[in-house]
This record gives structure tokens, sequence and C-alpha cells, in this order.
């Protein structure tokens, strides 16, 4: 009899494979989500760059086209993936794509939270490759390879987790909670129609729990969960002098500059110890306890790298806090942009009629946006000099977040990194806002897990926005123990209940 031979590469390319399909297919039972993910890598991959090759960019409105089509692209993987009812809900700006798999009334619902817009790409320039055209690079902090285009973390990638662990649990036969998605179109333009959205459909959208990935963690090797997200004022100033442009020659000097009344106006907004001068700023701050600010502490990090990774010599800052309180449980002002007279190329010599900026708030417990946004108004009018006059218009604003770490979800979450990192996370409070948290308390009386993979050294909203391999597919992985655990915790909470 003659022997078949085949070589060790067809072995491991073909044979191997083939098995694995057929395991796949037909030992479904005997597959769990990890399994799962590991054959199905390259295909959870290609389904992400291909998302992020639609450049939907919320803000401006020349890609609304494309937003509608990120949409369109969101509701077929979640059919794909076994959700029932999907819908592309039409909303005054951009779509909301809902989905659910409701399988056993007795069981948590899950109420998956996540957003397909993008902030711009600008400045284009400073990429390294186009911003739509995502390419896979291995990287020191990444050596398994970064995902580089915008949105690949913030937030198509960490929602994209979401729809790739359902799946997972789909096909093995784990799904272990009721689960709703509810992936929006606004949310860096301010998630302006969310809101209206959910008040219209509370009876949709009922659930024991609203699972975000929009924030970072600590490290790769550090994981963390935000237990706070900071609120957001977003303001528009204009300083206005003359009735029109004139020869800064002919007029200078005698003429108040829009220009520098404007930057005397910005630059009295905080004193010498970088405290805000905003009459009332602070007056509704929840002071952080010093033994909360101790276990803040705990967490990892390193000034050194901190500045070294962004080119500054120093940092700066509140007199009084760290960096890392700086960034978390203090509100901060910044101007977000600035603008006025001739910044084209060369020089051209103007006394500008006009000048503008804007400017944002972050707030911390205890504030409230539509106060604070007052308050700024307010203020910045009464120290307007009587040679300009201003006008100040409020953008969006959100309120802040802060929720408990003793949870059943937090602990469900918590458990479910310590699982997959082998590491109990480090509860940790983001700078970042995501206004429709505060909302899902507020209006439909459900809490959040902020349930972020990302790392804040992503360069989210910059140039070269990154996701790491390691991150996706950690991601993929991790979720499915939150709906294992949080479904045991829940019901280990209604049994206790019951006694
Ligand atoms: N995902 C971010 C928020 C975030 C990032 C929170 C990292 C914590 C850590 C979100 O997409 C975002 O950018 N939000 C905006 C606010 C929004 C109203 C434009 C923000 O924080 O500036
Ligand atoms: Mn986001
Ligand atoms: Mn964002």
């Amino acid at each position: 009899m003659g022997s078949v031979h085949i070589s060790n590469k067809q072995f491991y390319n073909y044979i191997i494979p083939k098995i694995r399909r057929f395991a796949i297919q037909n030992f479904n039972y005997i597959m769990n989500h990890v399994s799962y993910l590991e054959s199905n890598k390259d295909r959870f991959l290609n389904e992400l760059l291909d998302l992020l090759r639609i450049p939907s960019v919320s803000a401006d409105s020349r890609y609304a086209g494309d937003v509608k089509r990120t949409a369109e692209f969101i509701a077929e993987k979640l059919k794909a993936a076994g959700a029932d009812n999907v819908e592309i809900c039409p909303t005054p700006g951009h779509p909301i794509v809902y989905g659910e798999k409701l399988i056993d009334p007795s069981l948590p619902t899950v109420l998956v939270y996540g957003h397909y817009d993008v902030q711009p790409p600008d400045p284009v320039e400073l990429w390294h490759s186009p911003p739509f055209e995502p390419v896979v690079k291995q990287t020191p902090e990444h050596p398994e390879g970064a995902i580089y285009a915008r949105g690949a973390c913030d937030d198509k990638g960490q929602m994209y987790m979401h729809i790739k662990a359902f799946e997972s649990m789909m096909q093995t036969d784990k799904l272990s909670c009721n689960v709703k998605f509810m992936i929006e179109g606004e949310e860096e333009v301010g998630s302006g129609n969310l809101g209206p959205f959910i008040k219209t459909n509370r009876k949709k959208l009922e659930a024991d729990v609203v699972l975000v990935s929009d924030t970072s963690m600590i490290g790769k090797d550090t994981p963390s969960i935000d237990v706070g997200l900071r609120g957001l004022a977003y303001m528009e100033v204009e300083v206005v002098g003359p009735n029109r442009d004139l020869h800064s020659g002919v007029y200078g000097g005698a003429v108040a500059n829009p220009a520098t009344i404007l930057c005397q106006m910005i630059a009295s907004l905080h004193d010498a110890n970088n405290h805000i001068t905003i009459p009332g700023f602070y007056d509704d701050v929840i002071e952080v306890t010093a033994q909360d600010r101790a276990e803040l502490a705990k967490a990892p990090f390193d000034e050194t790298a901190y500045k070294t990774d962004l080119g500054i010599q120093e940092v700066w800052g509140e007199k009084g806090y760290t960096s890392m309180e700086r960034t978390s449980i203090r509100p901060t002002l910044e101007v977000n942009g600035i603008w006025g007279g001739y910044t084209g190329e060369g020089s051209k010599t103007v006394l500008p009629s006009k000048a503008n900026a804007k400017i944002s708030m972050r707030l911390v417990p205890g504030q409230n946006s539509q106060k604070i946004s007052d308050l700024f108004k307010a203020h910045f009018e009464s120290i307007a000099p009587a040679c300009v006059k201003v006008k100040v218009t409020a953008h969006h604003g959100g309120e802040p977040v802060l929720t408990p770490t003793d949870s059943v979800e937090y602990l469900a979450a918590a458990k479910a990194m310590e699982t997959t990192f082998g590491k109990t996370p480090v509860p940790t409070r983001g700078g970042g806002s995501i206004p429709i948290i505060a909302l899902f308390e507020a209006e439909l009386g459900i809490k959040s897990v902020l349930f972020g993979f990302g790392l804040d050294s992503d360069a989210l909203h910059s140039p070269n926005e990154k996701y790491g391999l390691f991150n996706y597919y950690k991601g993929i992985e991790t979720i499915p123990y939150f709906y294992t655990y949080y479904a045991e915790m829940k019901r280990g909470e209604n049994k206790s209940a019951a006694q």
C-alpha cells in the first residue's frame, strides 16, 4: 500500500485549519467564546478595518452620507451576529442603531451603548497614513500590532468588540443575559438627539445595566475601570471692536484690538495658582475626601514618562493637586480654539474687527453644566472693557458621573477583567466626558459600567489614532465574562432578597 506524504507546511496550513473549521461547525457546544475568538481573529479584525474605512465624521455635514452608511454597516453586522428587531432609528441628526436579543425575561438585561461617529481627522497632514485607510503596524508599545485609523479606539474599535463578543456568545450558546444595543452617531457632537430618543423610548430601553466601552485603562497590563467621568460646559465667545478690519498703523494704538482684549480676558480666567476665577465656579464642587485621594493615588503614574511622551519640560495645573487629580477630580477650563485677524501666509498688517475663542470647562460631581455655563456667560460679559462688545453662546454640555465600586455591575466587570488579565482592576476616574451616561441614570434610572479597553496613549481625537490588537482581542475575550458573572451575581442578589 502506498502512503500519502504531507509536508509539515501542508499540515499546518491546510489540515489544521480544516479540522478546526470542522470542529467549529459541528461541535459548537464544546467551544467556548475564547476558542471561538481564537478561530475568528482574522475575520474580526478585517470587519473592523472595513468599518474604519467609512469616514463617519459627525461634525461635518459633508460626511452625512458616510455616517448613514456606517449606521447601515452596524445594523447589518448586528443582524449577522444574531440580533433581532434591528432598526436604524432616524433622528433630526444622525441615526441611532438599535438591536436586541431577548432570551428570557427572568434574566437580567444588558444595554450596550457605543458610538459609531468619529472626530474630524484634522490636521490630516500630520497622519503617517491616511486616517480612513486603516493599517496595522507594530510599535514598541504594541509589538503584536496596532490599528491606525480615526475611530480605531474612539469608539469604533471599542464598540465593535461588543458586537463580536455577542456573536461569540451566540455561536457558542453562552449568552447568559438579555441584551439590547444602542449605537449612536452623534456622541462626538454632544449626543443632542439621544436625550430625546431615550425619553421617548423608555420601554424599549428598559435594562438592568448600561455597558459601555469608550474609556481608557491605565495600561496593557494594568487593567482599570473608570468609576467617574467629568461633565462638560462648552462655550463660544466673540469679542467685537471696530465695525471693520483696520490698518494697524493708521488706527493701531487708538482703537482696542479685539484679539488683544480677548487674550487678556482669557488670561484672567486663571489666577496665579491656576485656580479658575469665575465667581461661584467651585461653589458646588463636592470635595474628595483625603481617604479617597489616597485611594486614587494608588493607581500607578509615572510623571517622567508622562512628560517625555508629551515632549514637555514641566507639568502645569491647579496648585495643591497632583497631575492625576488635575485630570480627574478637579474641574478645568480650556481654550480649544482661538482665532481672529490674519492667519494666512506671510504677513498682513491689520487690526481685526473681531476675535473668537471656543472654551470648554470640565466639571466634577456637584457641578451642573447649565449653572456653570450661566456663570461663565455672566462673568465673561462683566469683565469686558467698554471698548469692545462681547457675545457668549453655549454649545453642548453634559453632567459628571460617579459610580460606586461595591455594586453588582462594578463587581461583575472587575471579576471579568480579573479573569482575563490575571489582575484586579484599579478603580479610576476618567477625565473625559460621555454626557449621555448621566442621562441614562437620570432618565432611565440605569447605572453604567465604563468597561474601557483603550489607552490614553491611543491618540484619541489626535492625528495617528490607534488601537492595539491586544486591546481589541482582550476586550472581545473579557466582555462575555461580564455577562456570565453579572447573571450569576444578579441571581445571587435576587435569591438573598427573596429570603
Ligand atoms: N470616548 C470619549 C470620552 C473619554 C475618553 C472618556 C477617554 C474617558 C477617557 C468621548 O468620545 C469623547 O471624546 N467625549 C467628548 C465629549 C463630547 C461631548 C464631545 C470629550 O470628552 O471631550
Ligand atoms: Mn468616545
Ligand atoms: Mn471622542
